[in-house]
């Protein structure tokens, strides 16, 4: 147990420069970030609007700004570590985020790997069923580049939306409009005369981001049309750790929103499970520590848990697997080139890492498309074992 607690701790009060800036003092956070003023200037990306230093200071009792923090943080830098340690490839995180000083421990990054392959096999099985005619939305996004390895792949969907609080996209905005690789494939993907940008939100024909609170549905759907949502065409939606950090009635209203607004869909979710016992106790402990407070950590209890929420709230079927299976039907091949990146000294420690984090996904499918249902995980032979149909 004393090397989960190093694992998982981490000092609050230490100063840590990340990005354009991040730094802790005093234990009172405070983000500097760039945010652009345009005031829906047609051509941003040509030299339109302008950007200016802007400083937020995190107070720990707003979830929205204690969340900001967490992302920028505790999430996005071991991702960029997991990506240069060799685990994936992502040619555009690096945009995005510098690189991380401090080392991942090696159980850190395979989890991190186990879930980026797992949910993105999930999202290509979806985007290839239906042929790329389908919308994809990524609830909570961050500073994911899915966009943008999927136009490379050349698996971009009629559209791809991205929704995360304004002060997030505020920071995503900074790094499109500073960096051509990331906004090249924005224009080359875009069809109409001139895209929509303001500080909080882009909008161009295959890639829309948008600066809102997922817990305001109205307010989310509204803005979602105003960019062109088709409610009728075939959607998958993803949340990888964003639900947790809503209360169990929020996102179950999200889960229900979406089930009752798109007939054909999919919803992939990422996050914690089993969290009622001591590690996933000593989890929660040590990201209230780092300001993560996960308000909707009782919908986390167990993969029934997180499936009968998906059931209950409209949608036809749904599965949970933890991310210990997950991982064992990876490509093996891969599997076998990751764990030779790093030695691993605690398996023990691993196992319990993938022992509380699962992905669940929930289908509708008025279409008849066969989208990847219960049973059906499509890289996975074997049925898997658990699996629910309303
Ligand atoms: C842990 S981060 C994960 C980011 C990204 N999904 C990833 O996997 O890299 C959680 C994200 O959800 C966003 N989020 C959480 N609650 C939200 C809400 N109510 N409205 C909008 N965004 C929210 C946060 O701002 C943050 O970017």
């Amino acid at each position: 147990m004393s090397s989960l607690l190093t694992v998982l701790s981490v000092n609050t009060c230490m100063t840590i420069l990340y990005g354009v800036g991040v730094t802790v003092t005093n234990k009172l956070p405070s983000v500097t970030t760039r945010l652009l003023f345009s005031d829906s200037h047609p051509n941003l990306f040509n030299g339109g609007g302008h950007i200016r230093q802007h400083k937020v200071t995190i107070n720990p009792f707003d979830p929205g700004m204690a969340l900001v923090f967490c992302v920028l943080m505790v999430f996005i830098p071991p991702l960029r570590f997991a990506v240069s340690a060799g685990y994936w490839k992502d040619p555009y995180i690096q945009y995005f985020v510098r690189q991380a000083k401090e080392r991942k421990a090696p159980e850190i990054n395979r989890g991190y790997y186990a879930r980026v392959q797992g949910v993105h096999q999930l999202l290509r099985a979806f985007l290839r069923t239906t042929e790329c005619n389908c919308q994809v939305i990524n609830l909570g996004a961050g500073l994911d580049t899915t966009f943008w390895k999927l136009k490379d792949e050349n698996l971009l969907p009629t559209k791809f939306f991205e929704v995360d609080f304004p002060a997030i996209v505020s920071r995503k905005l900074y790094h499109i409009k500073s960096k051509p690789p990331l906004s090249k494939p924005i224009m080359e993907s875009h069809s109409g005369e001139s895209l929509l940008i303001d500080a909080h939100s882009l909008d161009s024909s295959r890639y829309s981001i948008i600066g809102a609170d997922l817990r305001n549905l109205k307010d989310l759907e509204e803005r979602l049309k105003r960019f062109s949502l088709d409610t009728q065409l075939p959607t998958v939606l993803m949340a990888e750790c964003v639900l947790v950090y809503m209360s169990p009635e929020q996102s179950s209203g999200l889960l229900k929103w979406v089930a009752d607004t798109f007939p054909t869909a999919m919803f992939i979710n990422y996050e914690q499970v089993n969290m009622g016992d001591r590690f996933g106790q000593i989890m929660i402990e040590n990201l209230q520590r780092r300001q993560c407070h996960l308000s909707g950590v009782d919908a986390c209890q167990s993969l029934e848990s997180q499936m009968q929420r998906m059931l209950s709230s409209g949608w036809e079927a749904a599965d949970a697997w933890n991310m210990v299976t997950v991982y064992g039907h990876l490509p093996q091949e891969d599997i076998q080139r990751i764990e030779k990146l790093e030695f691993l000294d605690e398996k023990e420690l691993l196992d319990q890492l993938l022992l509380h984090y699962c992905i669940s996904w929930a289908t509708k499918d008025a279409l008849h498309l066969g989208t990847p249902a219960v049973g059906s995980f499509f890289w996975i032979l074997p049925k898997p074992p658990i699996g629910l149909v309303k």
